[in-house]
């Protein structure tokens, strides 16, 4: 390690290797470096201020630099460079974006959503808007098994297709990792079509995908009819799908609707556990609707996420707490569970409240957000979005629905090595909003904010 005040690093792994970048003429840099956050360091997003030091093209003014798709280095620019060539790199191969006075902040981690599926279902949201409810319509055969059918006549390249137009929308929003779930297939054939689609297309890039396995999304209609239809189901999903889903290697999750009326938290803890036994990690969508002991059960299988938690029993948060309380404790001892909230998808089911949030960080719990961009309970792909909602709905300030969208979503999927901070060594994953502080973003709702894109040290998205 040199003296010099940054933790330089040379090379890296990159498809396309780049010269050097240097982003300059920033507001503000939020780096969300140290790690996740819970409780009141939710809020510690680790912002650098141009401001405080002469502005954005002052010799302090905090700058960027990336080599080779990796982070060099974050902090004052004169000291930087400085930094930069008495460590050798030849500061002519760096190019330079001028950030034109607006905010960088690491690429936006969607930690949950249902990317892949055919049709739409807005007549269903009609529906409810005239009173029905969503277990209704899906006991009704509709709902997620309308887009089932759909799906099940879909073909890869038509998943693929539908997936890159929206992995558009996402990357125009900022987003550069997401997870994607299977769970339209509801059959062996058309759940490995969904994660190999997932699994392509995180190939493809630029957007990072985590393939997830959501085989118990619902019960299909060919098992509906049978009178153990459920526990049959279940079953096929232990004995046939698992098995066949992890040969396959695509899934790095497996996740359960663990819902009264869908999956009970012991059929979810058998499905799981199974998953667990075939390496998979471990989510769930735990009481979205109703409390359904899901919070509890991510918080005893050790869960790297619970996502949902709009209807969480007072037992269920306090399972979360002592997890994060377990975690925080020993660094290395158990993860915490994440609680992955998602507030769009309360909001487009007219709920009249949605997730305790408020109640999680108080309580130390680790909170992301995500998207659940899908066609049922939140046909959204943009996470800003989603941010304003937490904000509007769930009490939570910018600050601390930054931190969701970027360290901790990245720790709810297992990437936090990887991405969801500037940090030194981590992806070169980055975005220059066009606002000069990043409480802005949540603030200007449905508005194209995201002025460039950085993947790996490539721009993708290039609005200046
Ligand atoms: O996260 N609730 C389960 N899954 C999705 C909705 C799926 C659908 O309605 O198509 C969710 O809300
Ligand atoms: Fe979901």
């Amino acid at each position: 390690m040199s003296g010099s005040p940054f933790r330089l690093i040379h090379g890296g792994r990159s498809e396309e290797p780049t010269p050097g970048l240097l982003i300059v003429g920033a507001s503000e840099v939020v780096t969300v470096a140290g790690g996740i956050r819970a409780g009141e360091r939710q809020s510690d997003v680790g912002r650098l201020s141009a401001a405080e030091v002469g502005g954005p093209d002052a010799p302090d003014a905090p700058v960027v630099a990336c080599w080779e798709g990796r982070i060099a280095a974050v902090g004052p620019r004169a000291a930087l460079e400085a930094a930069l060539e008495a460590e050798g790199y030849p500061l002519g191969r760096f190019a330079r974006i001028d950030a034109g006075g607006g905010t960088v902040t690491p690429g936006l981690v969607d930690p949950h959503t249902h990317l892949l599926f055919a049709g739409s279902r807005e007549d269903e949201w009609g529906m409810r808007q005239r009173g029905a409810g969503y277990l209704e319509i899906l006991e009704a055969g509709g709902g997620i098994l309308s887009t089932v059918a759909a799906t099940r006549a879909a073909s890869v390249d038509e998943l693929m297709a539908h997936g890159r137009r929206w992995l558009d929308e996402m990357l125009g929003h900022g987003v550069t990792t997401i997870e994607a779930k299977s769970g339209y297939g509801l059959d062996l054939e058309t759940e490995i079509r969904l994660l190999e689609a997932a699994h392509r297309l995180g190939k493809e890039g630029p957007i990072d995908i985590v393939p997830t396995y959501l085989g118990a999304h619902a019960v299909p209609p060919e098992f509906r009819s049978r009178p153990d239809g459920t526990e049959a189901y279940v079953r096929s999903v232990i004995e046939e799908q698992l098995p066949g889903v992890a040969a396959h290697g695509r899934a790095r999750f497996c996740d359960v609707f663990c819902e009264g009326g869908v999956f009970s938290a012991d059929q979810s803890r058998r499905i799981l556990e199974t998953a667990a036994g075939f390496g998979m990690q471990l989510r769930l969508h735990a009481d979205e609707l109703a409390p359904s002991g899901g919070a509890e059960l991510a918080a005893e299988l050790g869960a790297y996420s619970a996502d949902h938690l709009a209807t969480p029993s007072p037992a269920g948060i306090e399972a979360l707490a002592g997890a994060a309380a377990a975690a925080a404790a020993s660094p290395d001892g158990p993860r915490p569970v994440v609680a992955t909230v998602l507030p769009a998808t309360t909001w487009f089911l007219m709920k009249d409240h949605g997730a305790p949030a408020r109640a999680f960080i108080d309580n130390g719990i680790p909170v992301a957000l995500g998207t659940d961009f899908n066609p049922g309970t939140s046909p959204t792909a943009s996470l800003p979005l989603a941010m304003t909602v937490a904000c509007l709905e769930l009490g939570l300030t910018p600050d601390e629905a930054l931190t969701a969208v970027t360290a901790n979503a990245a720790w709810s999927i297992g990437l936090e090595e990887e991405v969801g901070s500037l940090e030194p060594g981590k992806s070169a994953d980055l975005v220059i909003w066009r606002v000069p502080t990043s409480t802005q973003i949540p603030y200007w709702p449905a508005a194209d904010l995201a002025r460039t894109v950085i993947k790996r040290g490539r721009v993708v998205v290039d609005r200046g």
